[in-house]
């Protein structure tokens, strides 16, 4: 008689299971992502939980559904909450992926002890940590009052029983590698571990109506460790990133059924923990240089809410035949693309210069409103020539040189007002269709020329 087949394989991108390796996953198509585990029971996942009542298993109108306040809990942090949507939806589920180290435990340990100071009972349980390390970084935050109970476990089995026990409001899994049910038998961290796991917290969540964050890791590629269908499970997906070496981080949405997914919030890790960043443009802008040639101030739209910021360019001549490019903080092919049309359109020898363009202060901003910015931070630093800094730049660029529109130019400029700038370069297709502006000089411009000369 065969032997049951005890292994399958599973893509560790998307979790595609097959009973025999590929070199390539049939469904995603991505290279060398199959890997061989144990297959678990097969109806692990109609797994039910014995005290989790089953929510609507009888069709209903949406009229009868009722939305209650309260099902909607701040984190005590605004930049969180906008995050989210406007705070923290009973029965979500919510997934935070990061580097190590980035402050992810921290962070859930700051929202944990403000909802127990609120009266919200929470239940903050680590498999990474001891309560000892727990206590160390909790000291750091701050004090910690309420009903917030911790719990060191790994065994999902354990870790159903005292949610079942406890009842609370929100419950954190740091970290969903670290998990692992008995009744499958591969490693905690793989394939189908995370999956299933998963899957239970779902039921959790939506069962009880606990909302639940897990912490998940990233890999070398930045995406969270495990299978994507985590991404699909979850109702929202934040992001946490941020230089290691800078000391601010960034809380990105990537995927929210409950709001936005532009919003970022902004935070700052400090020596007693995380603490938010309400006005990042000023945050952003502090320690400019005043008169330097090849800094601009550009304006770059983050979901409802414009951040100013400054891109330097340094353009040298190439001591060889190939000239060097690079691009921190904004895309590098974009950066040759704007080159490219510099050379084209506006004559300019860029390739017989170097050029490295950065967003001070080490974040990403992709938006194409600032191809104007870092066309006009290029030419500066060519003629180094400073621009006037109080003035703001914004504007995207197109193949032929144009400057075309970009969304929301009122906000953009108000805020720049509310910054002190006295002078604003837009998209003449923009300016036309503003309202007006007190306090500030608008230049509309409707290609790329008009705007170098106006520098
Ligand atoms: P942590 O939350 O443990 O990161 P993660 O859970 O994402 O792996 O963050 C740890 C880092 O934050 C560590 O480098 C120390 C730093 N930190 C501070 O600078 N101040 C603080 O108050 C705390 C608690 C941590
Ligand atoms: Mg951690």
């Amino acid at each position: 008689m065969a032997k049951a087949k005890t292994t399958g394989f599973f893509c560790k991108e998307c979790g595609f299971e097959s009973a025999k390796w590929a070199g390539q996953c049939p469904a995603c198509h991505t290279w060398n992502s199959m890997v061989e585990e144990p297959v678990g029971k097969k109806d692990s996942s109609r797994h039910m939980l014995p005290g989790v009542r089953k929510a609507a298993s009888h069709p209903v109108r949406l009229s009868e559904v009722s939305i209650e306040e309260q099902d909607r809990m701040s984190t005590g942090y605004r930049e969180l909450d906008r995050v989210l949507g406007s705070g923290i939806v009973a029965g979500s589920l919510v997934l935070v992926g990061g580097d190590p180290g980035i402050g992810k435990s921290t962070l859930l340990l700051q929202v944990c002890r403000n909802l127990a100071a609120g009266n919200h009972k929470v239940l903050y349980i680590s498999g990474e940590e001891s309560l000892k390390q727990i206590k160390l970084r909790a000291n750091r935050i701050g004090s910690i009052t309420g009903e917030l109970l911790f719990l060191c476990e790994t065994s999902l089995e354990d870790i159903e029983e005292a949610i079942r026990e406890t009842k609370p409001w929100v419950v954190v899994i740091d970290s969903i590698q670290t998990m692992y049910r008995e009744d499958i038998s591969s490693a905690p961290g793989s394939v189908s571990q995370v999956r299933e796991s998963t899957n239970i917290l779902l039921q959790i969540a939506k069962g009880m109506g606990i909302a639940v964050f897990i912490v998940g890791h990233v890999t070398k590629e930045g995406v969270v460790a495990g299978p994507r269908v985590l991404e699909h499970m979850v109702d929202t997906v934040l992001y946490f990133e941020g230089e290691r070496n800078a000391s601010y981080r960034i809380l990105r949405g990537v995927k929210n059924r409950f709001g936005s997914t532009n919003e970022i919030g902004v935070f700052e890790m400090q020596e007693q923990g995380l603490t938010e960043v309400e006005n990042p443009s000023e945050y952003l802008l502090s320690g400019r240089p005043e008169d330097a040639s090849g800094a601009v101030v550009a304006c770059s739209m983050e979901g409802t809410r414009p951040i100013l910021l400054e891109v330097q360019a340094l353009v040298a001549q190439t001591n060889f035949g190939m000239a060097r490019r690079t691009a921190a903080g904004t895309d590098y092919n974009r950066v040759n693309l704007l080159m490219a049309v510099l050379e084209k359109r506006c004559h300019y020898e860029m390739s017989r210069y170097d050029a490295y363009v950065n967003i001070a202060g080490g974040v990403r901003m992709n938006e194409p409103a600032l191809d104007l910015a870092i066309v006009l931070a290029l030419v500066s630093s060519l003629k180094d020539r400073p621009v006037n800094p109080r003035c703001i730049i914004f504007g995207e660029v197109g193949l032929s040189g144009e400057v075309r529109a970009v969304s929301m130019a009122e906000q953009r400029v108000r805020e720049a007002v509310k910054l002190g700038f006295e002078a604003c370069i837009l998209p003449q297709v923009c300016l036309g269709k503003m309202k007006k502006v007190e306090g500030i000089q608008l230049y509309g411009v409707w290609n790329v020329r008009e705007a170098i000369g106006l520098i």
